[in-house]
């Protein structure tokens, strides 16, 4: 567990190029009255990763991609590679979004493999797990979370699986309005920690970070519960008039 917060905007398939612009410049701004421990960054459609490097290099702001390829290159119509991101200094890479595992039908092997290639191009997967409404309902929750969690980590060695992030993102949570609760939170986010521990010290201090309808009204009760290092935000990462507060709230 980290004391100073990781904050990820997730902005899914928005954006364009003059809004783009006009948030980007904002979230630097806001940035230099953040304390200096505070970690931001802005998951960005691919088109607009170079108008990412553009405006954010050398500001406080990172920024990655939402997906990547498995492959390392190839006959691989419409993919995207982790080295091909890594040429515009991308720091991060989402990789298992329920969104992808759900829309696109990623399992858990796949989305290992695309972590395994975000590493070896020296980005940071983030990689995400959650339980679905139905999951939940039947107390399958550890059961999913440790399945999707223990692919990645079978597939990693110790030193890869000690660079990635983990983000918990309950699906029943995303876009809903409602982030889960705090007693939830606490329970899987020990639960995460203790699998992660289990495949050494190391592993077991990688930032977790909780998604899910967080917005500025929630951010602090939920980066205040233990074993939660920071926030993926989807929505509300769309103006900057609501990130930055979730920003502020993990300073
Ligand atoms: O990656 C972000 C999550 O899916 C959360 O989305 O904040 O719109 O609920 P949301």
């Amino acid at each position: 567990s980290v004391s100073t917060k990781l904050v990820i905007g997730n902005w899914k398939m928005h954006g364009g190029l003059r809004s783009n612009e006009v948030l980007l410049n904002a979230l630097v701004d806001g940035m230099k009255s953040m304390p200096p421990g505070l970690k931001v960054g802005v998951c960005v459609p691919f088109p607009y990763l170079a108008q990412a490097n553009a405006l954010l290099a050398g500001s406080r702001v990172e920024w990655g991609v939402q997906d990547l390829s498995s492959h390392h290159e190839g006959a691989y119509t419409g993919e995207v590679s982790a080295v091909m991101a890594a040429d515009f200094g991308t720091r991060y890479a989402i990789v298992g979004h329920s969104e992808r595992r759900e829309y696109h039908r990623e399992g858990a092997i796949l989305v290992a493999e695309k972590a395994e290639r975000a590493l070896e191009a020296g980005l940071t997967p983030i990689v995400c797990v959650g339980e679905t409404a139905e999951e939940r309902e039947y107390a399958f929750t550890e059961r999913v979370l440790s399945a999707q969690l223990s692919a990645v980590l079978d597939r990693l060695s110790v030193e890869q699986a000690a660079s990635m992030v983990l983000a918990y993102e309950p699906v029943w949570a995303i876009g809903s309005g409602t982030s889960a609760g705090v007693d939830d939170v606490r329970d899987v986010h020990a639960f995460l920690r203790g699998q992660l521990a289990a495949k050494g010290e190391a592993v077991g201090r990688i930032p977790v970070l909780y998604g899910g309808s967080l917005k500025p009204e929630n951010a602090a009760a939920l980066f205040a519960v233990p074993n939660v290092d920071g926030g993926l935000v989807g929505g509300a990462s769309l103006s900057a008039d609501k990130f930055l507060p979730i920003c502020e709230a993990g300073a």
